[in-house]
């Protein structure tokens, strides 16, 4: 029996491509530290996790005073993990969130599994850019006027595209209507270190789920949980006990608690550096005619490259970067997305800047983008019990009026076009269709 996956890792390695992609510690370990030895299992001394009273419990404390939460907590089993606690905390017993259109499948399960019911903030699309607009926080108080019994208010920020959520004003108006801001903060954990004030954390979100793994030097699966309203710490661990495995990785915890010593000293010095190369990329991007987001309102860490500004799709764009060996973390037709992090060497960014002078030569005409978004479709049934009942998976073609039993979230946009539980129209048929989503899973009609 061949050992496939272990040695088609081992060829990709050896292509030794710079990782613009996560994991954040681009293969290499602070103090060459080796995680696979330290890989142990809950034992007198080595603590437990999810009833953490020794060295565990204090590695949380450290890595909540770093980030100035009431309380902190480690997940192995990544965001998905934490978004799963955040709203078990929220709404223990069912209920309603206010929920980001641009909600992760890990948010999805977890209202399926909790019984919990989206009202939807429905997202617009910049037709000049493809790119969603920023959700108001009038449009926000709006809905909590409208909807009676809301448990939370669930946002994304930052989304793939590094584009940044107003959570401060947000968070205000959660505050007067007295409901907690929980954010997916899955690709910001690095936020904290600029000084910007950032972190959702810093602009009064309830609770932030981060993916330490995609920013951070961290092993894939870590995950932070931070709480800033003191009345979910007490239950927090149960809610990650009940759903996280009862194997959590010490190699991964203890690769967090290194991230953490690390980030206290050199944190702020290093994505600061990082930040001052995003800045120059970005600049260097512009003059080849490439479409940059307004970074005001971008993570000053991401490099989102709008490629349909120079003739590209971002797949060609992608073939464009292996030529100079590099890796990005995602395309789609118009943009590439790359992951920096202070762990890439100084051969990766000098790569990404020969790449991008380069493109300025074989720019070509402007594509069009198509941009535009059906209007939320209708709901028939709950997440849950379109999740629960028996599917079928069909041709797109052949899904009028049937009720979607997954996400169908083409990307672009990378909003879900169809939610579990609605009715699949004309228009989101279309849709799809165009974006290439030719097969849906459906609820079986008996
Ligand atoms: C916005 C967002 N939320 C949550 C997650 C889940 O994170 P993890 O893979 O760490 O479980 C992801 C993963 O890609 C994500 O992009």
């Amino acid at each position: 029996m061949s050992k496939i996956l272990f040695d088609s890792l081992q060829k990709y390695k050896n292509l030794k491509r710079s990782s613009f992609h996560t994991p954040g510690h681009k293969g290499k370990s602070i103090k060459n530290a080796d995680f696979f030895s330290l890989d142990f299992t809950e034992l007198p001394f080595t603590d437990n996790l999810y009833e953490s009273m020794g060295i565990i419990k204090q590695a949380e404390k450290n890595l909540s005073e770093l980030y100035g939460s009431e309380s902190s907590l480690f997940s192995c089993g990544g965001n998905t993990l934490c978004m799963q606690a955040m709203i078990r905390l929220c709404a223990p017993s069912g209920g309603k969130i206010l929920c980001d259109r641009i909600a992760h499948r890990s948010a999805i399960s977890a209202f399926a599994l909790l019984d919990i019911d989206a009202v939807w903030i429905e997202r617009e699309i910049d037709l000049n850019t493809g790119i969603m607009k920023r959700i108001s926080a009038e449009y926000i108080e709006k809905k909590l006027k409208e909807e009676s019994e809301i448990k939370a208010v669930y946002i994304t920020s930052p989304d793939y595209y590094g584009i940044l959520q107003d959570i401060k004003s947000i968070s205000e108006v959660c505050n007067r209507y007295g409901i907690a801001l929980i954010v997916d903060n899955a690709h910001g954990s690095h936020l904290k270190f600029l000084k910007m004030g950032l972190h959702p954390l810093e602009q009064g979100a309830s609770m932030s789920a981060d993916s330490a793994h995609k920013t951070l030097p961290v092993l894939t699966g870590g995950a932070w949980l931070h709480i800033n309203d003191k009345k979910f710490c007490e239950d927090a661990k149960d809610a990650m006990a009940l759903f996280g495995s009862t194997s959590p990785s010490y190699s991964i915890m203890a690769s967090m608690d290194l991230c953490a010593h690390w980030l206290r000293s050199y944190g702020e010095a290093e994505y600061q550096n990082l930040a001052d190369f995003v800045s120059e990329i970005r600049e260097l991007a512009k003059s080849s005619g490439i479409y940059v987001p307004d970074e005001n309102i971008s993570d000053p860490c991401r490099i989102t490259l709008g490629v349909w500004k120079i003739g590209f799709t971002g797949e060609e764009f992608r073939k464009f970067l292996y030529k100079f060996k590099i890796e990005p973390e995602f395309c789609d037709e118009n943009y590439v997305v790359l992951i920096p992090s202070p762990f890439n060497t100084k051969i990766d960014r000098i790569r990404l800047k020969m790449a991008i002078k380069k493109s300025k030569q074989l720019a070509k005409q402007e594509r069009k983008i198509k941009s535009f978004i059906p209007r939320l479709p209708r709901k028939s049934i709950d997440i849950r019990k379109s999740i629960m009942l028996a599917k079928t998976c069909i041709d797109v073609r052949e899904a009028l009026d049937k009720v979607a039993a997954e996400i169908a979230c083409p990307c672009p946009p990378g909003v879900p076009i169809v939610m579990p539980g609605e009715i699949i129209g004309k228009d989101e048929i279309d849709f799809l269709i165009n974006y290439g989503v030719f097969k849906i899973n459906v609820v079986k009609s008996n």
